[in-house]
């Protein structure tokens, strides 16, 4: 398998010789992390045929059984303060809307911060961690988390996700995963970090929650709004039916449509 995805990324792709395939991790995230701390390069890349543990946002995990989808991280050293990364989720979300592109010729949507979405469903997602050095205060590694359904039929999904997911294939858009993880790779390497305002218009005209009516999530409290912005550091920003006007942070908020998962 690593051989099939070295042979779709170009021989002038930076990250080809960091490159480490697992056929079972628990999350490449957390090997990710862990080789991070050992101090694995900027460009190290984490594929895995499947994982026992695959890890999503605000403690939720994602489904990710072998062979079926793409499971990968990496690890990035950008030399900057925590607050100037705040965009990095939007960004690996435009990466991936563009290796999709690229592999599937098509484009998801975005729904605000970390899905990638196919006819109202959830095609992938993303998790973004960051490790802060505590002496310097900058950041010592980041880690873009990217799963990516690519081969499931519906019956592959747990029952529960069955209404609200879907793959490539489901989509009528069969992909060999090689192809689709050396898209990703090379689209991530691509990444251009330091253009934020770019970055965020890219993600604004591909994300499906601005001018929605949405159900806003923070831990046991669910409050109906009005997505009417987006700011460039990635947080979204909502009106309640009071009036009140809030800017809420993806680290705690999470948003559903009014009338389902979109
Ligand atoms: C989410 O749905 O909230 C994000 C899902 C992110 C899943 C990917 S799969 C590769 C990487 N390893 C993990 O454990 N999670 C991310």
């Amino acid at each position: 398998m690593k051989q099939k995805i070295l042979s779709y990324l170009s021989a002038e792709c930076p990250w080809r010789d960091t490159l480490h395939w697992y056929s079972t991790l628990d999350s490449t995230n957390t090997k990710a992390k862990a080789l991070a701390a050992a101090g694995a390069p900027h460009g190290t890349v984490v594929v895995a045929d499947a994982q026992t543990s695959g890890r999503g946002r605000l403690g939720r995990s994602f489904s990710s059984p072998a062979g079926k989808g793409v499971y990968l991280s990496v690890i990035v050293r950008p030399a900057c303060k925590p607050e100037a990364l705040m965009h990095l989720t939007c960004a690996a979300g435009v990466a991936a809307c563009k290796a999709v592109e690229a592999a599937a010729g098509f484009s998801p949507q975005l729904k605000w911060i970390n899905d990638l979405i196919f006819e109202k469903k959830k095609l992938g997602g993303i998790l973004t961690e960051l490790s802060v050095n505590g002496k310097t205060g900058l950041v010592d590694y980041a880690i873009v988390g990217i799963g990516i359904n690519c081969c499931q039929q519906m019956q592959d999904f747990p029952p529960e996700l069955r209404s609200i997911a879907t793959s490539l294939f489901a989509a009528g858009k069969a992909v060999s995963p090689a192809l689709l993880t050396a898209n990703l790779i090379q689209a991530l390497c691509d990444m251009d970090l330091t253009n934020k305002p770019a970055l965020m218009a890219d993600y604004r005209t591909r994300c499906i929650t601005l001018g929605q009516d949405v159900l806003v999530l923070q831990g046991d409290v669910k409050q109906y709004a009005h997505a009417v912005d987006l700011t460039d550091d990635g947080a979204l920003v909502v009106r309640f039916s009071n009036g009140n006007t809030e800017t809420v942070n993806a680290g705690e908020v999470s948003v559903r449509g009014m009338y389902g998962y979109v």
